[in-house]
């Protein structure tokens, strides 16, 4: 009998959360921590976005002295079981990591992360700590894309190849022992670095550098919080939105009867501008409702070039502008309310007329028949409404 299959063991990081500094750039009297991004202060986004990654097994926070209480309710035990410790950092950021270390557990891997950069993804925290767990010493950073000058006054120099450069981010993983070792060396001699992977390089061990996103960018100056809060309203906003269209015309003598793009025989037919699908026009008020572009009427005014217009064909242009928005149609459900004729035997077509329109599978794109019992306009037969919804996803 073979063994089964040992699964690899997973690897496991103690992070270590620095946000002690005083965010003087920012240029308010509030610590940067605790400003506020969309509505909640940064450092709890910041402690919840590294408690989501797979291989942080314990999260130490290292704030200002006089904040470490304040930190500790924002941080309950039972909402953030990963931090096990909150602590009083120093005066430099390095003296703050130091701190940090001092009191994390004594596990292989550590892995530092600005409190400042609350829009790290878990992933990339994972692919860094993944990245050390071989290497020894790994940070998130993205390579220079822009043309780098060296600035003397108001003038540039020089032109930097920025071939060999990146921009380092956090989070920065290391073999506890190695970082430790660069600290005490670091302090011993009076070495200061504004990122731990100088410590690392300078004890002569190469980092190696993992592609992150330019979103998790340090947040420094005021310009910088007003992207971030413009970030994370897109990321947080809801991802699907509804829509109703209602729409109503008169049944006349000499025209033709559409629904849903097909042609049914009736000796009564649809008075409009265009050819007055009616269920075609309430499922496009649908969409654009849903995706808040309007109706109808703003989008094919009473033109002279939409007189009979072949209203699928409009759809199909709606489709289009509600895609352009950033929306994909989910389904389509509508109600065809008409005493005469009777839509069963048609109801399948239109389906399948709507949902080629929408570029769905007819099973999202429901159409249902009903009658108004002979009551009021639709009963004594004067014409058709329907009612429609549609229901769209953020691409
Ligand atoms: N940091 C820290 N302890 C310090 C200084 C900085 O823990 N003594 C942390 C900051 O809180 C931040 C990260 O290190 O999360 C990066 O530092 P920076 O962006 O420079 O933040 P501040 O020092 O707060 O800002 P400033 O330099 O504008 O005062
Ligand atoms: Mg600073």
């Amino acid at each position: 009998m073979t063994p089964e299959p040992r699964a690899p063991l997973e690897v496991t990081a103690c992070a270590i959360v620095v946000a002690a500094g005083s965010g003087t750039r920012m240029g308010t009297s509030a610590r940067k921590a605790f400003i506020p991004l969309a509505g909640v202060p940064m450092v709890l986004h910041t402690v919840r976005a590294v408690s989501r990654a797979d291989t942080i097994a314990g999260i130490v926070v290292v704030v200002g002295e006089a904040d470490v209480g304040a930190a500790r309710s924002l941080l309950p035990r039972n909402k953030f079981p990963k931090v096990s410790a909150v602590v009083a950092g120093g005066v430099e950021r390095q003296d703050s990591v130091y701190a940090g270390l001092r009191h994390s557990e004594d596990v292989d891997l550590v892995v530092i992360h600005d409190g400042a950069r609350p829009l790290v993804s878990p992933s990339i925290l994972d692919a860094v700590v993944r990245a050390a767990s071989k290497s020894g010493a790994a940070s998130a950073g993205v390579p220079v894309r822009e043309t780098v000058k060296e600035v003397k006054g108001d003038f540039a120099r020089g032109t930097v190849d920025r071939d060999r450069l990146w921009v380092a981010h956090t989070p920065q993983a290391f073999r506890s022992k190695l970082l430790r070792d660069a600290h005490e060396q670091a302090r011993a001699t009076g070495f200061r670095a504004s990122d731990d992977a100088a410590l690392v390089e300078r004890q002569g061990h190469a980092v190696q550098m993992v592609e992150d996103s330019p979103a998790n960018f340090k947040i420094t100056v005021p310009d910088d919080l007003a992207l971030a809060e413009a970030l994370v309203q897109g990321r947080d906003a809801p991802r699907i939105r509804h829509g109703i269209g209602i729409d109503a015309h008169r049944l006349v003598m000499g025209r033709p009867l559409i629904l849903g793009g097909v042609h049914l025989p009736f000796q009564l037919g649809l008075q409009g501008h265009s050819d007055a699908d009616v269920l075609t026009h309430a499922v496009m008020d649908a969409l654009l409702g849903a995706a808040g572009l309007g109706d109808i009427g703003q989008h094919f005014p009473e033109d002279p070039k939409y007189k009979d217009a072949d209203s699928v064909g409009l759809l199909r242009v709606v489709v289009g502008k509600v895609r352009g928005a950033g929306w994909r149609v989910v389904n389509v459900d509508a109600v065809v309310l008409a005493d005469a004729p009777r839509l069963a035997p048609y109801v399948e077509a239109m389906r399948g007329r709507l949902a080629e329109a929408l570029e769905l599978d007819p099973s999202w794109v429901n159409v249902k028949a009903s009658t108004m019992e002979g009551m009021g306009a639709v009963g004594r037969g004067e014409g058709i409404v329907v009612h429609a919804v549609a229901t769209l996803q953020k691409t």
